[in-house]
């Protein structure tokens, strides 16, 4: 039997870097490869065996999404949705999830991430680690666009949120998976420099309890937030016509 995970998919925000793409509705229902973004993190999902899953979006975009994805029923899935008022980071749009996860672990993906293999043995990972939190890193050439983790020969031991000077090239990926304690933590962290409640403050108090594990990304991942790396996302998809790779 498995340990019934849960689904949360952030998609608010304003999506300016990709105006006016995003002048008249959601980032996350943009064309990628034949399908509008968000389909590709519901089935990455439905491939993890998550069914469950709940969408936060912000009230400007609410009734396109509700649209667009309509019950899940199309995917064999459960959706629910939950409205972001402000854009007050990720941490604060994932707060918003708390009595939807009703004591389940969770995992959580930014509705801009694209993986071209399943994350199918990610989750499969967390469900064996039980407790804490486990994230996603990925080598890239463009280290301070992202959240970059430290490492020593075992373990993350630092993540800083879009450094200056990164420790290295590997940058955290939007995929979280959290035990039901994660609300907890959002709980007691600060907003930070640029008045947001961050994602990397969170998995940082995982860090602080010696309860952070890590995979490495297989294959190509992009977010998809500003024009070149929603062309990339493109490419990825558009070569597999949408279809996610098997990583057995
Ligand atoms: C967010 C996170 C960052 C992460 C990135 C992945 O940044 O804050 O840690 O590496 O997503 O896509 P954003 O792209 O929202 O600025």
């Amino acid at each position: 039997m498995h340990t019934a995970i849960k689904g949360v998919i952030l998609a608010g925000g304003l999506g300016t870097r990709l105006f006016p793409l995003t002048k008249a509705t959601n980032k996350h229902l943009l064309p990628v490869g034949r399908e509008p973004m968000l389909y590709h993190l519901i089935r990455q999902m439905r491939l993890a065996d998550i069914d469950d899953i709940l969408v936060v979006t912000s009230t400007d975009h609410m009734g396109d999404v509700v649209r667009c994805l309509g019950s899940g029923e199309d995917f064999g899935c459960s959706l629910s949705y939950k409205v972001q008022e402000k854009p007050r980071g990720i941490a604060h749009a994932l707060a918003l999830a708390e009595s939807f996860s009703a004591g389940q672990p969770i995992c959580v993906i930014l509705g801009d991430n694209i993986f071209e293999y399943s994350i199918a043995p990610y989750v499969a990972h967390f469900r064996q680690q039980g407790v804490g939190a486990r994230v996603l890193l990925k080598d890239v050439g463009d280290p301070e666009r992202y959240g970059v983790a430290a490492l020593d020969e075992h373990q993350v031991i630092e993540i800083e949120e879009k450094p200056t000077k990164p420790k290295s090239s590997l940058a955290v990926v939007g995929l979280y998976l959290y035990d039901a304690t994660v609300f907890d933590i959002i709980r007691g962290i600060a907003p930070s420099a640029r008045g947001e409640y961050e994602i990397t403050s969170v998995n940082n108090a995982y860090i602080a309890r010696d309860q952070l594990r890590y995979d490495v990304c297989r294959g190509r991942w992009t977010d998809a937030g500003t024009f070149d790396s929603l062309a990339e996302a493109n490419r990825i998809l558009g070569e597999t016509q949408n279809r996610i790779l098997n990583q057995d």
